[in-house]
């Protein structure tokens, strides 16, 4: 009797035992995945959540107060109302709980409709879809087949039915890619027109987990030494948005908190095959610069091709290929070409676009430059080399010394 009583006493104690805490590895559903206000993944399932693609479950209620099984979550985006920005949302049958900084927020829960009018309670899924990946600052609501796409500014709703995307379990936004979850399956999809590209669906346990005897588990893949990283183009366009290129590959540089990861160049490009030798942004386009073409982008929702383009180099901007580097400064009407140790100057507001200006540069190969409101880089191999302005880069300056290209900046590794 004792020893029955001593038991079930320890059964209590040690609830749940290891054998009840699910483990990701097994190939099951989460009920929600939404990343935390660092950045951080949290994936839930049954009361349980894993923090980040690795390591073991723990309990909901240790970060989370006063809510246990959880439907569906999201991050709130919205630079405009840092009241709202960057909170977590998590959703449980008719209710939503609003936490920050995992502290559950006054006046939640409330019910589903009186947060989010018009948007159905029990649901399946939920990602925030900031401007620039979604024409407004928006949130993609999931429920059977049906998407719910929710303006958060002005609070109105589009319902979508997107045939391409199977019924989402959960759905994780990861660098700009939106990914449905349907059991350890997982779809990537397109969040504003619902398209898929690409042999889906597969399998979670290969990307976004590190699981025995599954692929390479994500930012697990082996990454290139700093020393040898070689960029092709690099830009920064008005929004911020920093990409880096390098042969058939691009980086986004300014999602830190997301983690950096390289991407195929043609997933976001989809006419820029096999890599580019420069490119640039001047207001809303993106050039890029290939051979002896010009690609020129309108970055929105989504970049797309101007009609017209490809044109040659002499015809866009009235220099002959090939071109090592090119970049224009914020606010500034100059696209600088950048061609062995020749860097010309084209006024982008003149047509037809004639050269104004040649400088002989001190450096006698560029392979990237960027300029912002922080100064000027020029990329020679692993190095970079640091200006304030394009008046210092002609071949009487005084000599800059190289910084080395550090982890922090792409994903690369120390030697
Ligand atoms: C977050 O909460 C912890 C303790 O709960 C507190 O120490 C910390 O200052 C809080 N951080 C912010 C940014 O509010
Ligand atoms: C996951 O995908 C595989 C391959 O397409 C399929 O056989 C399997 O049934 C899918 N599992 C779920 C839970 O959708």
């Amino acid at each position: 009797m004792l020893d029955s009583i001593r038991a079930l006493v320890y059964i209590c104690l040690t609830w749940p035992s290891s054998a009840t805490i699910p483990d990701r590895c097994d190939g099951i559903e989460f009920d929600a995945i939404t990343p935390d206000e660092q950045g951080k993944q949290l994936f839930f399932k049954d009361g349980f959540l894993w923090k980040g693609f690795r390591g073991p479950a723990q309990r909901v209620a240790e970060s989370f107060s006063g809510i246990g099984h959880v439907d569906a979550a999201f991050r709130m985006h919205r630079e405009d109302r840092t009241e709202d920005h960057d909170h977590v949302y998590l959703f449980q049958d008719e209710m939503v709980f609003r936490y920050f900084n995992q502290t559950l927020q006054d006046g939640f829960p409330k019910k589903v409709e009186q947060e989010f009018p018009g948007v159905p309670c029990h649901l399946d899924a939920a990602v925030e879809c900031p401007k620039g990946e979604c024409s407004a600052d928006s949130v993609l609501f999931f429920k059977g087949s049906e998407v719910h796409h929710y303006d958060v500014a002005t609070q109105t709703v589009k319902k979508k039915e997107w045939p391409e995307v199977p019924p989402c379990t959960s759905v994780l936004r990861w660098m700009e890619h939106y990914y449905c979850f349907q059991g350890n399956n997982f779809t990537r999809f397109h969040p504003v027109t619902g398209l898929v590209v690409g042999a889906y669906p597969k399998d979670a346990r290969a990307y976004f987990m590190t699981c025995p005897n599954f692929g390479h588990g994500s930012g697990d893949h082996k990454l290139p030494l700093c020393s040898e990283v070689k960029l092709d183009a690099i830009t920064s366009d008005d929004a911020g948005k920093t990409y880096f290129f390098t042969g058939p590959s691009y980086m986004r540089l300014d999602t830190s908190r997301d983690g950096k990861h390289a991407f195929p160049v043609t997933r976001m490009w989809p006419e820029v095959a096999g890599g580019v030798d420069a490119v640039f942004s001047y207001q809303d386009k993106m050039y890029f610069i290939k051979g002896d073409q010009v690609f020129i982008y309108l970055s929105g929702a989504h970049y797309s091709l101007i009609e017209g383009y490809p044109k040659t180099l002499q015809e866009e901007l009235g220099v002959q290929g090939p071109v090592d580097a090119a970049f224009a400064c914020p606010g500034d009407h100059t696209a600088h070409i950048i061609q062995g140790d020749q860097m010309k100057d084209v006024d982008l507001s003149a047509t037809p676009r004639t050269v104004t200006k040649a400088t002989t540069l001190r450096h006698a190969k560029v392979d990237s430059a960027l300029c912002g409101p922080d100064g000027l880089k020029l990329f020679v191999g692993s190095s970079y080399y640091e200006y304030t302005a394009t008046s210092e880069l002609g071949a009487g300056q005084v000599e800059r010394m190289p910084s080395p290209i550090t982890p922090s900046m792409m994903a690369c590794r120390r030697d």
